[in-house]
């Protein structure tokens, strides 16, 4: 059976780069407070009209470019999303029209922060089986429309960012190298800690003008709780996989842990004793950009020259449901 190999990997972030310091005109808040709590100095959102699938567009024709490939390559599209363009369809089919694609299957995957690594266990049992050859696994978000920007909202707004990332992902013939294993976890228990209520069907009707004015289409979140459990379920996740694989963290390249906090990220590596330079972070420009986080994040890394073939990378999740997972990737 083949493995999955990462062919290629872009991303694209929006133009507007909001800094910590212009939330302060919206609620009450401080640069000083965003940036010890969260490591966060500054986020982009995307422009008005600027949809999460066009940012998905732009990142796919950069990954396209970097494995000088044409759109009509691709056999497939998984898109990761908690913030879709649309309540339906999904983004999917947004993605294809707008790379000038049609008929290829399209698959919306919607573990929020853990969606690229659901997304990705889904197209490594896809190429590994051979059903699919040149997959399209993109995470893409627009927070920015959907934030509480009173003080009321201050603990999740200035948290989230806006931004696209995506991968190519084939089979590979060197039996060495490409997906080694993804683990996927959940505990539905946990659901209300981090969540949106309204824009789903549990409302009849489904928006009332007492919905919004109580705020229920905002995303609220017990944020010591949702700290707790990431700082705990990242670090197992990451030893199933190393466990599975007969390595250690001495192995370890890079882990790219899904950017939801730098301080999260910091106890993550303090928990498993990395070394900074084994792990990654880019939240401190980016914020939490949750699907679109890790794909991110690679391609960063990947054009900096931090990752050789050969070189093992762990890539580790935690969100909303609560979800979270791992991949282990021989580069
Ligand atoms: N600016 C200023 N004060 C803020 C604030 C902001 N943006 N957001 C919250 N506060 C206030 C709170 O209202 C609270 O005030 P009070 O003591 O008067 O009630 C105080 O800061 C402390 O709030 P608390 O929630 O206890 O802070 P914390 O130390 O837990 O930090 C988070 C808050 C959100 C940074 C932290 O809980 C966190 O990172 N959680 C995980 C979030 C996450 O990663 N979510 C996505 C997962 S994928």
């Amino acid at each position: 059976m083949p493995r999955t190999e990462f062919i290629s990997t872009g991303f694209y972030v929006p133009e507007r780069v909001v800094y910590n310091d212009e939330f302060t005109q919206w609620m009450d808040t401080s640069d000083e407070w965003i940036r010890t709590r969260t490591g966060i100095t500054e986020r982009r959102w995307a422009a008005e009209g600027q949809l999460g699938s066009d940012l998905a567009a732009e990142a796919t024709k950069v990954a396209l470019e970097h494995a000088g490939m044409r759109a009509g390559d691709l056999d497939c599209i998984v898109y990761c999303t908690l913030s879709p363009d649309y309540f339906f369809p999904g983004g999917g089919v947004y993605l294809q029209r707008k790379l000038g694609l049609a008929d290829i299957p399209c698959l919306d995957v919607r573990n929020q922060c853990t969606g690229f690594i659901y997304g990705l266990s889904v197209a490594d049992a896809w190429i590994k089986s051979g059903q699919y050859n040149r997959v399209l696994l993109v995470g893409a978000e627009v927070h920015s429309t959907g934030m509480d920007l009173s003080t009321r909202g201050r603990d999740l707004a200035v948290l989230f960012g806006d931004g696209a990332g995506a991968a190519i992902l084939g089979p590979t013939a060197d039996a060495g190298r490409g997906v080694l294993s993804t683990h996927l976890f959940a505990d539905g228990s946990q659901a209300e800690l981090l969540w949106c209520d309204l824009g789903g069907t549990a409302h009849k009707p489904r928006m009332t003008p007492e919905h919004l004015e109580a705020g229920l289409h905002f995303p609220v979140m017990q944020g010591r709780e949702v700290f707790k459990h990431a700082t705990t379920k990242m670090p197992e996740a990451v030893a199933a996989a190393l466990a599975t694989n007969g390595l250690s963290t001495a192995d370890i390249k890079l882990l790219i842990p899904h950017q939801a906090n730098l301080r999260i990220s910091e106890m993550v590596q303090r928990r498993m004793g990395l070394r900074d330079d084994q792990v990654y972070n880019n939240i401190q420009r980016y914020g939490n950009t949750t699907a679109a986080s890790i794909p991110i994040a690679l391609d960063e890394c990947v054009q900096a020259g931090r990752l050789a073939r050969g070189d093992l990378v762990v890539l580790t999740a935690f969100g909303s449901g609560f979800t979270w997972g791992s991949a282990a990737v021989r580069w």
